[in-house]
């Protein structure tokens, strides 16, 4: 039996802040409380630090092949950079296989990150493809552990499901305590503007956008709302971005539909401009950056709570994959962004973030004034550790619960970009950001696995999660 009395610290949770101790024994937290004392623990001052429950980041893309690369952090990588910003557990989507079933596209997922993991991880799985049989598969998911499937009404021909089969795939996961997710875009307007882009010349990285309007979201998301709401099942907005697509989201939660949204870190801070830039083709993902406006109004959704988490969709590439960085002291180069040069369709759609998440969060967030320390908590860990079926075991700081916490050092200032972030990949959208608050010492089921700079943490020692159907609906 092993003790750690983490002694002297500030304990932040969703509900508040106190003074208060906190005794881990081997992987969970055991007592929480005022001059804690315990012979044999190893003691650790946290006097000036807060204590955090370890971030919770329900969407992200490791070792996901696209547009004939892979996102460039895998299960072990992504999971390190995951670590190092704070974040304990980490859910991945699972692509539905061209042929064969679901469980087979699960199986090659555990194949790819089980050796890898370095955090706790889920899947959730996507549906592209609804064929009789993969009705009858959906609800045996939750066997396994995975309790959300996502959809999309965009990317036609690839992954886009006609909206009966969105309803269908709804219906028989509701049913079931299973959670759909929506990448909520117009797949049939996009499929237009793109011809015509390409058509008249329009190559540039500015023209994902364009091509991509805002107003394709906002239908889409009230699509999708009507869609659970005829279904009877709960829904969640993934990735939003636009400040429509918030007010579809309060129209649904006042109406009484069960559907909740994440919006993600790069769509707090940068417009289409950024896409104007030479170097624009950093910031291509789908859905598009979009104005200062939405930015502003993405941020009141987070404030007053009408949006439940801040997740990252981590899908990084490299921006220039010719020229290789050095990782782990050696050389490597994965092809990115760089395919896409003269043709922002061939762009690979994705930005790296899993680490910045946190910290870029608190000092935008709570440091300059926008949401207090406990809803940094409630967004980043607790809310959706209740969402996805995981609460209390992640997303709290309790007896019973996992011993995944985050020393966090309020007072630590730094000037935040690749050079600090642990992504594998050559760039960050936040490159010479100065930064106040970052995660210290991080430990995983009690075990220290980022002390500082220091990364103590091994593939492998991450475990899947196996996660409850009928989660609450915040
Ligand atoms: O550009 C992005 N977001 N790539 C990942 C796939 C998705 O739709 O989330
Ligand atoms: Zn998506
Ligand atoms: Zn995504």
């Amino acid at each position: 039996m092993a003790q750690i009395l983490i002694r002297g610290g500030t304990v932040v949770t969703a509900e508040g802040s106190s003074r208060a101790d906190v005794l881990i024994e081997d992987e969970r937290v055991k007592q929480v409380g005022s001059a804690l004392h315990a012979s044999d623990a190893a003691v650790v001052e946290a006097s000036g630090k807060l204590i955090l429950p370890g971030g919770v980041d329900p969407h992200t893309h490791f070792d996901l092949p696209m547009f004939g690369t892979v996102s460039s952090d895998d299960h072990y990588t992504g999971h390190k950079a995951a670590a190092f910003g704070g974040t304990t557990t980490v859910m991945d989507f699972v692509p539905q296989p061209d042929t064969g079933t679901l469980r087979q596209g699960l199986q090659a997922w555990h194949a790819k990150a089980d050796g890898k993991a370095a955090v706790d991880f889920g899947f959730h799985m996507n549906i592209t493809r609804l064929a009789p049989e993969t009705l009858d598969e959906i609800p045996r998911l939750v066997d396994e552990g995975v309790t959300t499937l996502k959809v999309f009404t965009a990317y036609n021909n690839r992954m886009r499901l006609p909206d009966g089969d969105i309803f269908q795939v709804m219906r028989v996961g509701g049913k079931h305590g299973m959670l759909t997710m929506l990448h909520a875009e117009n797949g049939d307007v996009i499929e237009v503007l793109v011809a015509e882009a390409l058509a008249a010349g329009n190559t540039s990285p500015e023209w994902h956008a364009h091509t991509r309007p805002a107003w394709g979201e906002v239908e889409a998301a009230l699509r999708g709302i009507a869609l659970a709401a005829q279904a009877q099942s709960p829904l969640y907005l993934v990735h939003m971005n636009v400040a429509g697509e918030l007010d579809q989201l309060r129209f649904g939660r006042a109406r009484g539909v069960p559907v909740m949204g994440e919006t993600c870190p790069p769509y707090l801070f940068f417009t289409v401009d950024d896409l104007r830039r030479e170097d624009g083709a950093k910031w291509i993902c789908s859905p598009p950056m979009r104005t200062a406006e939405d930015n502003a109004a993405l941020w009141g959704g987070l404030t007053d709570g009408s949006m439940q988490v801040v997740a990252t969709d981590h899908c990084p590439f490299f921006f220039d994959g010719t020229r290789p960085i050095l990782y782990d002291g050696r050389p490597l180069a994965i092809p990115g962004k760089e395919l896409g040069r003269g043709d922002f369709t061939k762009i690979p759609n994705g930005v790296p973030g899993v680490g910045d998440r946190m910290p870029i969060l608190w000092t935008t967030g709570v440091v300059q004034g926008r949401i207090t320390a406990s809803q940094f908590v409630a967004l980043t860990s607790t809310n959706p550790a209740k969402i996805f079926g995981l609460y209390p075991r992640k997303g709290a700081i309790e007896p019973g619960s996992d011993a995944d916490i985050v020393i966090w050092d309020p007072e630590r200032r730094l000037t935040y970009g690749v050079a600090h972030a642990q992504h594998r990949t050559d760039y960050n959208l936040y490159e010479g950001w100065e930064l106040r608050g970052f995660p210290e010492k991080v430990y995983l089921r009690g075990q220290l696995i980022v002390d500082g700079e220091r990364w103590l943490g091994r593939a492998g020692m991450g475990t899947f999660l196996h996660r409850q159907p009928f989660a609450p609906i915040l």
